[in-house]
């Protein structure tokens, strides 16, 4: 790595047309299956940049997920487009494939899944569906790199993927990002959008396309071209030790691991696990109560998410003065949207720790479930503490 960012040093080529940052976009291009990958700044632009190449304009319809983070959704926002969320599943907190199409009208233009903690979606199922009403696919795949959903990587199902190398991500450049493709049609869409606006071989003066400068530094990718090597062996690492967490829990009543090995990912990311937790097997101590006493015994485990459609962002969005007509008129209001499962996971039921953890042993893995169980047995002294 640091014989990479040396010849970077050396070469004073440190932005646009630097070799490093084709020979990164052709090995991630590579790695992930896919004839192109354009890098970018970051995976909220990456997400951008997808819906920018494939036509998605002002008032368009967005399905995607209401667990998510807020990049997912920022980028709709910013193009002018309107966000429709689909509840998740419990089983697997991504997504509800089967409830999709209830969301699909004459203005759906695209469908984003997001492969959150890595699981990827059911990709066949998306996939027909966007066929079958003609909507394009943008793989949200910032928490996913490597995953794979039946053989073929998180990024080559869709019409893009888009990728995240922020800093708590599988792989980072400390910021970063990255859209892939199989369509040549919509190489040439991305790398305009990221690039000025420019034509792939054309003129530097030359902006035949819409587009900004959203483009990667040479140093971001010297950091990421050296990590492609150990991205496989430190999922299969974080997988065995996710299915190892997940076979201790079985004795720690009240605690799952969410969709730890599902049928059909033949390759997860665990960028999180998620878990399930049931506050009655706790005594009646709440989520919040138990994640703080998990702090407390040295276990790094986060709340998750706010359903999106909750945050402050989406009701200042609300009333932009071309957004607030078009929801009144379309009967859209977020500040009554209501996904249940996304609530309830939300609000008391979910929690879930970060990948670094599944880099540790054996012996860590002992210690959560040991930490999960010691909470149980003392859930009593610990409420409304
Ligand atoms: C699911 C998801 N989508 C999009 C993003 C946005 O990526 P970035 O932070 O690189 O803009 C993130 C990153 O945290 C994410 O987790």
């Amino acid at each position: 790595m640091m014989e990479s960012l040396k010849k970077v040093w050396e070469s004073t080529e440190w932005g646009v047309g630097a070799p490093v940052i084709d020979e990164f976009e052709q090995c991630w291009a590579e790695y992930i299956g896919v004839p192109y990958a354009g890098s970018c700044v970051n995976g909220t632009e990456a997400i951008t940049v997808a819906l920018r190449a494939t036509g998605v304009q002002q008032g368009d319809e967005v399905i995607t997920s209401p667990y998510t983070f807020i990049g997912t959704i920022t980028p709709i926002m910013t193009l002018g487009a309107i966000p429709r969320f689909v509840d998740i599943s419990p089983d697997n907190y991504l997504i509800d494939t089967g409830r999709i199409e209830e969301a699909i009208n004459e203005h759906t233009r695209a469908i984003i899944p997001v492969h959150l903690a890595g699981c990827p979606v059911d990709m066949e199922k998306v996939c027909a569906i966007a066929e079958k009403h003609n909507l394009a696919v943008i793989e949200d795949c910032a928490q996913a790199h490597g995953a794979e959903w039946k053989g073929r990587k998180a990024g080559a199902w869709g019409h893009t993927g888009t990728f995240s190398f922020q800093t708590s991500k599988n792989m980072s450049s400390g910021e970063g990002g990255a859209v892939t493709t199989r369509e040549p049609g919509l190489a040439d869409g991305i790398f305009a959008a990221k690039n000025c606006g420019r034509l792939r071989g054309g003129v530097w003066y030359g902006h035949e396309h819409f587009g900004t400068n959203l483009r990667l530094s040479a140093w971001q990718a010297a950091l990421l071209l050296g990590q492609i090597g150990d991205l496989e062996a430190e999922n299969n690492k974080r997988h065995e030790n996710a299915i190892y967490l997940d076979s201790l829990l079985d004795s720690v009543e009240g605690v799952d691991a969410v969709a730890v090995n599902p049928e059909g990912v033949t390759h997860h990311a665990h960028h999180l696990v998620l878990f399930h937790y049931e506050s009655e097997k706790f005594d009646g101590l709440d989520r919040n109560e138990f994640c703080k006493a998990c702090r407390a015994e040295g276990i790094p485990v986060g709340e998750g998410y706010v359903p999106i459609y909750r945050q402050g962002s989406v009701s200042e969005f609300s009333n932009w003065n071309y957004i607030k007509p078009v929801l009144e008129q379309r009967g859209i209001d977020y500040s009554k949207e209501m996904c249940p499962v996304a609530e309830r996971i939300s609000g008391s039921e979910g929690f879930w720790i970060h990948m670094g953890v599944l880099l540790g042993s054996k012996s860590d893995m002992e210690a959560i479930a040991e930490g999960f169980e010691k909470i149980r047995r003392n859930a009593s002294l610990l409420k409304n503490q």
